[in-house]
């Protein structure tokens, strides 16, 4: 374990454990809880209520193709256009921010901008008018997703952000997608990328559904409760793999194999003996290992470079791990925005700032 640690404040054992333990998941962006007085409404919507801190964002520079693009980027292409690199992610009111620096950092540092296709996930209405007026030439799609397909599958989590709806969503973009999207690159709302994400899009996953980079180090055990592993009916499932961890936070699915082999279903059986049994403590994480452990085709380091959230309450920051760093994300339960805004950045939450596109004069 090569986390160096930066000390914002007094050491302690509690900090070093929690910089040494390989706790990597895929914390969904955190904490901003808002006030009553946050919200007001829109005025692009006119009367529904969103939070203030969301309304304004300066407008992003117009992302235009490289020659050698081809013609895709000249016109809007229709979302089945074959040639398109395929974006998805969520939106909503807590974590647009970070949501809209990623999408941001996508365009920056891709050559053929005109070329991704976003697919935005949300619970509420109203985020589209933004989407559409922060970056005036992006090719996107808004999907709604129905907080009620997981309501009574959502078990209670160590951290109540794990247990947000559209966290899930990601189990459904096989069915929320068009049919004629074979592949998808999900990505969280608490990271920037800075490189080309057509290079990721091209990764190879041969005859597997979903590549992620895995982390074979991390102590797999301590992802499922001792009630899963005594229990031989369940563990089972792992006879013949060897499952190591990797973060949901970003995949390459391949949606064709997830649709033919239903995949949504047996993650949705995974989190219904959950309900029951009580077989780990995170959110939305643990499916995905019980389903996809051992058979995840291995992408490169360097397109998560994940766990810079570190702990927030005990104001620890991480470094990130050795080697080429593509992508940049704040999982943990800090974030970048939250810790700028309250002046006690960690260092690497500089590299976030440029991304951002939070328009403070508006308040
Ligand atoms: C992994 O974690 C489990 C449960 O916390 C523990 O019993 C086991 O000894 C650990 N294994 C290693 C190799 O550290």
């Amino acid at each position: 374990m090569l986390w160096i640690l930066r000390f914002s404040g007094v050491f302690s054992a509690a900090m070093m454990m929690v910089v040494l333990s390989p706790s990597f998941q895929s914390f969904p962006p955190a904490e901003a809880i808002l006030s009553a007085q946050d919200y007001g409404p829109d005025p692009l919507r006119g009367g529904e209520l969103f939070p203030r801190s969301s309304l304004s964002f300066r407008r992003a520079p117009e992302f235009t193709n490289a020659d050698e693009c081809g013609t895709l980027g000249r016109t809007r292409p229709g979302v089945c256009n074959p040639g398109l690199v395929h974006v998805a992610i969520t939106l909503d009111v807590e974590y647009l921010r970070g949501s809209i620096a990623a999408v941001h950092s996508v365009l920056q540092h891709s050559r053929c901008p005109g070329n991704v296709f976003f697919h935005f996930l949300i619970l509420d209405t109203g985020l589209e008018s933004l989407v559409a007026s922060t970056f005036p030439n992006i090719n996107f799609k808004v999907y709604h997703f129905d907080a009620d397909l997981v309501k009574d599958l959502i078990s209670t989590s160590v951290r109540q952000a794990l247990e947000q709806p559209l966290n899930y969503a990601r189990n459904y973009l096989a069915d929320l997608l068009e049919p004629c999207i074979g592949r998808v690159i999900y990505l969280d709302s608490d990271l920037v990328v800075v490189d080309d994400i057509s290079k990721l899009w091209e990764t190879d996953l041969g005859t597997r559904t979903i590549g992620a980079p895995e982390y074979c180090h991390a102590n797999f055990t301590k992802y499922f409760t001792d009630s899963f592993w005594s229990k031989k009916r369940l563990s089972a499932t792992f006879t013949g793999r060897q499952p190591c961890y990797f973060n949901t936070g970003v995949m390459v699915i391949d949606l064709v194999k997830w649709r033919g082999v239903g995949y949504t279903k047996r993650i949705e059986s995974w989190m219904e003996i959950q309900k029951r049994e009580r077989i780990y403590e995170l959110g939305s994480l643990p499916p995905f290992l019980l389903v996809f452990g051992g058979q995840v085709a291995q992408i490169e380091h360097r397109w998560n470079q994940h766990g810079l959230g570190g702990d927030n309450v005990r104001g620890s920051c991480r470094d990130l791990h050795p080697g080429p760093v593509s992508l940049l994300h704040w999982s943990g339960s800090g974030k970048p925005w939250i810790r700028l805004d309250s002046k006690r950045p960690c260092p690497l939450d500089t590299l976030w700032a440029p991304y951002d596109l939070y328009n403070h004069a508006h308040q």
